[in-house]
């Protein structure tokens, strides 16, 4: 409870600092509402806008900066991302494509695959990848409760350690779903940077290596965090030529953590700055509730 209050005062200080317009004629005030006092909520129902829901909106005065998207890097640096695994076949496959291009990528790890093939997340590490929290069952973590949102984080986060003796430092929600109340708690409670992407080849959904490659080659700019799943075979197989085309034009790979580190403020634009991005335009982004999840697919 207590870990919350810094975030209601916020709110209810940006709710007072709010402007308040002008009352345009000196008319009395009209007969107030029958609900005009409602009950304020308790704590731990702060609307998920007491902190900006904008991945790339800076965070409140003395607050650092906890979500990315993307990352605003002076260089051609980027980071490859995969969700999902460790799987079986697929993962070993993709670390040696890796292993022969001296790429390091970074790994969101579902937490019962990591208890199901510890020796690959070893080999994740021992390769030089980044590994990250991606939950345990990968469910919608935005409409669960406090204490299940915590089991999924704290079990994976346990399993990454007991499997490979690293302690991951970034989550990535599945489907992108995270309130920023959520946020705010689990950078509070494991120290995690949420990642999400700005680079969605949507290979879940396109099962074609062809598609994959194009979409990627399409979409990636310098700073860009490209999400992708290992799970699939389809997108494994995209790899070797959607790695090569992305070293000749010139890009260079980073794990997410490398490419955070190298993050730049950028100068906010004095006019025509972009409307910000909202919470439905993330979702709009993630994946569908409809990808299957660990649980429901077929043991390898
Ligand atoms: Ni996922």
């Amino acid at each position: 409870m207590i870990r919350f209050l810094p975030v209601l005062f916020l709110s209810l200080a940006a709710a007072s600092a709010a402007p308040k317009p002008a009352p345009a004629t000196p008319a009395p005030a009209p007969p107030a509402p029958a609900a005009a006092t409602p009950a304020p909520p308790p704590a731990t129902a702060l609307p998920a806008t007491a902190l900006p829901a904008d991945a790339s909106a800076p965070p409140p005065a003395g607050m650092p900066k906890s979500t990315f998207s993307q990352c605003h890097v002076e260089g051609p640096y980027v980071a490859m991302t995969f969700d999902d695994g460790p799987h079986g076949a697929n993962t070993p496959r993709l670390l040696e494509m890796l292993r022969q291009r001296k790429i390091h990528a970074t790994f969101f790890l579902v937490g019962q695959c990591v208890a199901e093939f510890p020796d690959i997340v070893k080999k994740i590490v021992a390769d030089g990848h980044e590994i990250a929290n991606h939950s345990w069952s990968h469910p919608q973590l935005s409409t669960m409760s406090e204490a299940t949102v915590r089991d999924q984080l704290q079990k994976t986060h346990d399993a990454i350690i007991a499997a490979c003796g690293v302690t991951p430092t970034i989550m990535r929600p599945p489907y992108g779903a995270f309130t920023a109340r959520q946020r705010a708690w689990a950078h509070g409670e494991w120290g995690y940077k949420c990642i999400l992407w700005d680079v969605d080849p949507l290979d879940w959904k396109v099962r074609n290596s062809e598609h994959v490659k194009t979409e990627i080659l399409k979409q990636t700019v310098p700073g860009s965090i490209i999400l992708s799943h290992d799970i699939h075979k389809t997108t494994v197989d995209a790899m070797p030529e959607t790695l090569d085309a992305l070293l000749a034009k010139g890009f260079k790979f980073v794990t997410v953590s490398e490419l955070i580190a190298m993050d730049k403020p950028v100068a906010p634009k004095p006019k025509a700055t972009p409307a910000p991005k909202t919470d439905a335009s993330e979702t709009a982004k993630a994946e569908p509730a409809a990808t299957p999840v660990p649980a429901a697919k077929p043991k390898p």
